[in-house]
């Protein structure tokens, strides 16, 4: 499919969804923050810079701490980024290096963080009714909600009953801030006689919050998330990323993990048909990969990731982040992945094109799942041009003043997945380019991205098409429209 028929077959989703929406209901758990963006710029890392040795940042950079335990350990994060043009997100380990930052950085504005959070606000602002896990509920994290269509199950004496955040906040809940660092293509910062220019806007996360970490059941949640279980269409949980391999009290990833797949169990004993989709973050321990591999695939239908993500679930035990674009490469591991873990659905997100793998027993025709990643893509395009979180007229808007292109890479590696499915037998070239999907079990579908010509945000984008899309299965399985 050429550039001009990916922009017809994107409005075209738009206007299928559109015309199948109405109010359902979502579970979202288990991380809410607020999310402390700065928009760095050359200045701000030579400020920084006068207060580290150079030389360790340096010697970090060439062996990387994956945690934040001193500026240095910072900075060599963020460079790296720039460099790669990737995104990170690395654990601080002392509220003292947490509170330099905002002391050195500081921020340009607080938005709703988590994927949690996000995935909450999306679904909401789509017009569904949404149960979210708020482990801290403070005044400023509550008024970062889109309040209408939110929904928190609050302890009573009577049983749990269910307000709006704005209404439901616990005013001695501490702010849970994470420290987000983007950067915009073309920055250029140096280091000694090392110098790094950023291929393209990405960020650098670094994260103080003991309270996610524990991925924090709120009071009120686990039993008002199973009371909503038996009307909701699906759940979709989070967070796991910021689990520690061993906490003060003794307890282990394995522990909190395992606590919500119990919860997700109980979802599930009221709700078979409960579909649960499991956003992946980046995930710097290997004893959490495997704990979150062990104890969280089995009991999840689907699984989102992006390339990184991918490659380190894909091969827990390696120690490098692995970034690699290329479509055959995710494809395999993906279907790697769906097999191995007996998976219903991996869903591969990237800057430049998501690729969905679907089994007959996730409910979703392929053509249906092409039409909900579009979507979720062109959702997630719109809040990279405004900044805020997307609505459908939003989307049609930003269509129809050209903001978007469809990403030139993302139809090459289309070609390139035609041509390995094809040799395998297992798609004809020709459709699977033409249709951008092929059926089978499992199916596969490939949709390149829509990428903003001017972009406002670049976090969130993960949380804004997978939300998107699980919002758009929905709407589509149970209207018969594809
Ligand atoms: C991670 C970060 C959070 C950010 C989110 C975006 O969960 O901890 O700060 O908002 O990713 O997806």
């Amino acid at each position: 499919m050429r550039r001009k028929r990916w922009v017809e077959a994107y409005s075209r989703s738009l206007e299928t969804v559109a015309q199948a929406s109405r109010s359902l209901k979502f579970i979202v758990g288990f991380n809410v923050n607020i999310d402390a963006v700065k928009h760095v710029c050359r200045e701000d890392v030579e400020r920084l810079m006068r207060h580290v040795s150079p030389s360790e940042v340096a010697k970090r950079i060439f062996n990387l701490p994956m945690k934040v335990d001193s500026l240095e350990d910072f900075l060599a994060g963020f460079f790296i980024c720039v460099r790669d043009g990737v995104g990170g997100e690395w654990i601080i380990t002392s509220s003292d290096v947490s509170r330099k930052l905002e002391k050195l950085l500081g921020w340009d504005e607080m938005r709703m963080g988590g994927q949690g959070g996000n995935m909450t606000n999306i679904l909401a602002r789509l017009g569904h009714r949404v149960i979210p896990n708020v482990p801290s509920l403070p005044s400023q994290q509550a008024d970062l909600f889109y309040d209408e269509n939110v929904v928190i199950p609050v302890p009573t004496d009577r049983g749990v009953t269910f307000k709006h955040p704005r209404e439901a906040t616990r005013p001695g809940d501490p702010l849970l801030i994470h420290w987000i660092s983007e950067f915009k293509r073309g920055l250029s910062v140096s280091l000694g006689d090392l110098s790094f220019e950023a291929p393209r806007d990405n960020r650098f996360i670094a994260t103080f919050d003991e309270v996610n970490a524990r991925l924090q059941i709120a009071p009120g949640f686990w039993e008002g998330s199973i009371l909503e279980a038996k009307e909701a269409v699906a759940a979709a949980v989070s967070g796991y990323h910021l689990l520690r391999e061993k906490y003060l009290n003794g307890e282990t990833c394995w522990d909190v993990a395992g606590r919500t797949t119990h919860l997700i169990r109980e979802w599930r004993s009221v709700n078979p048909e409960l579909t649960i989709h499991a956003e992946m973050g980046f995930t710097s321990s290997s004893e959490v990969r495997k704990a979150v591999l062990s104890l969280v695939f089995p009991h999840v239908d689907s699984v989102g990731v992006n390339e990184t993500e991918l490659h380190m679930f894909h091969s827990p035990t390696h120690t490098k982040p692995l970034s690699s674009y290329s479509a055959p490469e995710l494809y395999l591991k993906a279907r790697g992945l769906i097999e191995k873990y007996r998976l219903k659905r991996v869903f591969v997100h990237t800057r430049e094109y998501s690729i969905s793998i679907i089994k007959q027993s996730y409910g979703v025709h392929p053509e249906e799942e092409f039409m909900a990643l579009l979507f979720g893509a062109l959702l997630a395009a719109t809040l990279a041009d405004t900044g805020t979180p997307p609505t459908i007229s939003k989307a049609r808007e930003a269509m129809k003043l050209g903001r978007f292109e469809v990403s030139e890479d993302g139809i090459r590696e289309h070609e390139k997945l035609a041509s390995l499915l094809d040799s395998e037998g297992e798609a004809n070239y020709k459709f699977f380019l033409e249709h951008g999907f092929v059926e089978g079990d499992p199916g596969v579908v490939f949709v390149p991205s829509m990428i903003a010509r001017e972009i406002k945000a670049t976090v969130g984008l993960g949380d804004t098409i997978c939300s998107g899309a699980l919002a758009g299965e929905q709407l589509l399985k149970s209207s018969g429209k594809g």
